[in-house]
């Protein structure tokens, strides 16, 4: 049974009506702004004890999904995670205030680490490959991937004693990452509204395609290229091209190749972007901070640095080092969880920069550690990165530009020197660096007097 209250602009609650199980599908089918009014006016906080069926994302983007997972159960709904088999993220024996409901899929965490591996792999060719390496990788990944998305379906939605198991358990929503694959076929399946949450795609192909946003190429750059809304005759031109690159690419590859699966799975024609596009609502990773005004359809809900907190206190290790900084302060830097792999090169390029700076360093980082390390260095398998960008200390940020990072540092007021790896992170920095927040630098090009000369700018100039 679901609660519905209405409050006023102050918040006060003043009204409130029960309604029996069928209210989501009632509500999605009758107006889904309605939904949305309803969300928007009484806040989460108002409706008890629904239940969450969650089809979570890996690496970060279960990082993400489980904030909002965390704050559904401090709200007393009752949580359930879906986890394959080979999921690399999901950590099944931590103790949770959630469920799991773990699914079997004919595959090994190897194969899945590799795929993501060779994701990190294809920006690294798009930064420093031919054009014919780039290509011959992109679609090696994209088969890969597919087929992925394939096997994982089929062990979803495709075995109908999960679905019927599912479906026992009465859910009343589901959320899903459109990263993690068939979230909105299961949702079809149990026949319950789902949301959708995610940070961006490329060429806003789901945004777009699927969800009805609209993108005009005359302001509305097409990510990733790194273009502001204040474009020439020029850049608009490229900005129109490339739009077009995407939509193609994605109607003769991806979506003909997802909508045979879907087909398959369905019994009957089905196209993706006719079953991602019945999501009630997406919660979009951003927020108007770093977006340039443009329009968005009312369900697309921005929610980016939702997981941004006020820092809690270092380890008492930690704690001490960033104290002994002094007046100069700390440098935190980090490439995240993903990104192990510098090479020997580059590892010394960055040791040799930041063991001339002023400020102590903390580093996270969980590959090959360098052979010398200068006194004013530290480094971590893995560092409170929320709380050390909260401490009075830090000066800057080195990162690669994921946007959890750059929320936070952002939520912190701490500058930051980009230096992006793949994927939205060029996009990421390229608008913080507009916006006077960051300067970036070229992972591969870059050499450690550029990285001393722009943490100097980054600490010292106040602009
Ligand atoms: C999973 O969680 C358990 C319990 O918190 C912990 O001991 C273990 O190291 C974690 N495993 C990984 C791979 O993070
Ligand atoms: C980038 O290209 C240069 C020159 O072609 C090469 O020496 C270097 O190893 C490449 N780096 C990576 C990470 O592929
Ligand atoms: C289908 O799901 C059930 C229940 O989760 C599981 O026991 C069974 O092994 C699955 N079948 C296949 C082929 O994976
Ligand atoms: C790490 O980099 C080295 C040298 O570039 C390469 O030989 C090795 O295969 C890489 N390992 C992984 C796991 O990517």
């Amino acid at each position: 049974m679901l609660l519905l209250c209405a409050a006023d602009r102050s918040g006060d609650i003043h009204h409130c009506t029960y309604s029996e199980k069928t209210f989501w599908p009632e509500m999605a089918s009758v107006n889904p702004s309605l939904l949305l009014l309803a969300l928007l006016v009484c806040g989460l906080h108002c409706i008890h004890s629904g239940q969450v069926l969650v089809n979570p994302g890996e690496y970060s983007h279960w990082q993400n999904m489980r904030v909002i997972v965390e704050e559904l159960v401090e709200r007393n709904h009752s949580v359930t995670v879906l986890v394959n088999t080979a999921s690399p993220t999901v950590n099944l024996t931590r103790q949770e205030r959630f469920r799991f409901h773990l699914f079997n899929v004919p595959l090994q965490k190897e194969n899945m680490t590799a795929l993501w591996d060779d994701f990190v792999d294809l920006w690294k060719y798009q930064m420093n490959g031919t054009g014919w390496q780039v290509l011959s990788k992109t679609s090696d990944l994209m088969a890969s991937f597919n087929s992925y998305i394939s096997v994982i379906c089929k062990a979803l939605v495709g075995n109908k004693t999960l679905v019927e198991d599912l479906r026992r358990s009465r859910y009343e929503v589901i959320l899903t990452d459109p990263f993690t694959p068939c979230g909105d076929l299961m949702a079809d399946a149990l026949d319950v509204p789902f949301i959708i949450t995610m940070r961006i795609t490329f060429g806003f192909i789901y945004e777009r395609m699927c969800g009805q946003m609209p993108t005009l190429p005359s302001f509305v750059p097409c990510t990733p290229i790194l273009a502001t809304d204040q474009m020439n005759f020029r850049e608009r031109l490229v900005n129109f091209g490339s739009y077009f690159m995407h939509s193609a690419m994605f109607l003769l590859h991806t979506s003909k190749y997802l909508s045979s699966v879907y087909s398959e799975i369905k019994g009957k024609p089905t196209s993706v972007c006719e079953m991602v596009g019945k999501a009630d609502l997406w919660f979009i990773r951003s927020h108007w901070v770093w977006e340039y005004p443009r329009p968005f359809p009312p369900n697309f809900i921005f929610i980016g640095g939702h997981h941004c907190k006020p820092a809690k206190p270092l380890p008492l290790d930690l704690e001490e080092f960033v104290q002994s900084s002094g007046d100069d302060g700390i440098v935190v830097f980090t490439f995240g969880s993903m990104f192990k792999n510098l090479t020997e090169e580059r590892r010394n390029m960055f040791v040799s920069a930041l063991g001339q700076i002023p400020q102590k360093v903390v580093w996270g980082f969980g590959g090959e550690r360098p052979r010398t390390l200068p006194a004013n260095i530290r480094i971590y398998n893995w560092i409170p990165q929320k709380d050390l960008l909260g401490h009075p200390k830090t000066k800057a940020f080195i990162s690669h530009g994921g946007s959890n990072g750059l929320y936070e540092a952002i939520y912190h007021g701490v500058p930051l020197l980009g230096v992006p790896l793949f994927a939205d992170q060029p996009d990421n920095i390229f608008i913080l660096e507009k916006k006077g927040a960051a300067i970036m630098l070229d992972f591969y090009n870059m050499n450690s007097d550029d990285l001393v000369k722009g943490l100097r700018a980054v600490i010292n100039d106040p602009s």
